[in-house]
């Protein structure tokens, strides 16, 4: 069903962008994934040649973009056009994570969950929107949890910007669904990545209490293999147990 399509996936150096590199590679699609640096880029080229055949690389194509400059965000899409490269499926995964109490913050960890959490998915839907009229396409947009909730305390700012992104990515299928566009949000919980390293907690080792990142990608295959004529809007996943580890500080 998802043969030849091309997709765009944002932060598939780790975590859930790289498990859905890897699920949708496996449902045939051409992929165009985000990194954030050139090293980033280098070891993930490195891990995929030891999991993949040469004819599936030949299907995936990393970019470097630092996603907190909206001219790298330009440069990527214009790149894209230039070579005449148009997603059937945009995924707007990447994202950082800054936790503490809200005065604790510094300015660069604000600016830059506004900048890669909010901002980039704006500008990249902006600069693909065309593109995915065209092509009848589906727009994914991985949330979470906490944009439904008022009481994200010491993480004020990080759910204010998911929040922020459910809410665009819910008026905005109002706005493309006369064109037959989709676009889903996917709301995980705790899910069993890097994005804590910033925290004093993390997800339990429990499996009960998280999500794998694995687990996120096959419900977002879910959403995106759906009947033409389906859209389903909003999925939030969550694990049975709610239990979070502490980071003890040297
Ligand atoms: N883990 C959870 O419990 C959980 C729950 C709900 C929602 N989510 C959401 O899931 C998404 C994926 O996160 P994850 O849990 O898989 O964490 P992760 O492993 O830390 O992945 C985040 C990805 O975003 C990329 N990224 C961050 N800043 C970037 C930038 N400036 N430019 C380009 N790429 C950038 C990271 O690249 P680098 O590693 O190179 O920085 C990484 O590939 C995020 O939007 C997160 O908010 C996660």
């Amino acid at each position: 069903m998802l043969t030849d399509k091309l997709a765009i996936i944002t932060g598939v150096s780790s975590g859930i962008g790289k498990a859905l590199l890897l699920t949708l590679q496996k449902e045939g699609c051409i992929i165009h994934g985000i990194v954030k640096s050139e090293e980033r880029k280098q070891s993930l080229a490195a891990e995929l040649a030891t999991l993949l055949s040469a004819d599936d690389l030949s299907r995936i194509t990393l970019h470097v973009c630092d996603l907190r400059k909206p001219a790298a965000i330009e440069d990527f899409a214009q790149t894209m056009h230039k070579m005449h490269l148009s997603p059937d499926i945009l995924i707007l995964n990447a994202g950082v994570g800054f936790y503490g109490p809200h005065e604790e913050l510094s300015v660069k960890a604000i600016t830059e969950l506004t900048a890669v959490n909010f901002t980039a998915p704006l500008l990249l839907t902006n600069m693909f929107l065309r593109d995915l009229k065209a092509n009848q396409g589906h727009l994914l947009f991985i949330s979470s949890v906490t944009a439904a909730k008022n009481n994200n305390t010491h993480g004020c700012a990080y759910g204010a910007t998911k929040a922020g992104i459910s809410n665009f990515a819910k008026s905005l299928f109002e706005e493309v669904r006369k064109y037959d566009v989709r676009v889903t949000v996917l709301a995980p919980d705790m899910t069993k990545t890097d994005l804590y390293r910033n925290a004093s907690f993390c997800a339990s080792e429990d499996t009960d209490a998280a999500l794998t990142p694995e687990e996120v990608a096959n419900y977002a295959l879910f959403a995106l293999t759906a009947r033409k004529g389906l859209n389903l809007t909003e999925l939030t996943m969550q694990p049975q147990r709610h239990r979070l580890e502490r980071i003890k500080k040297n």
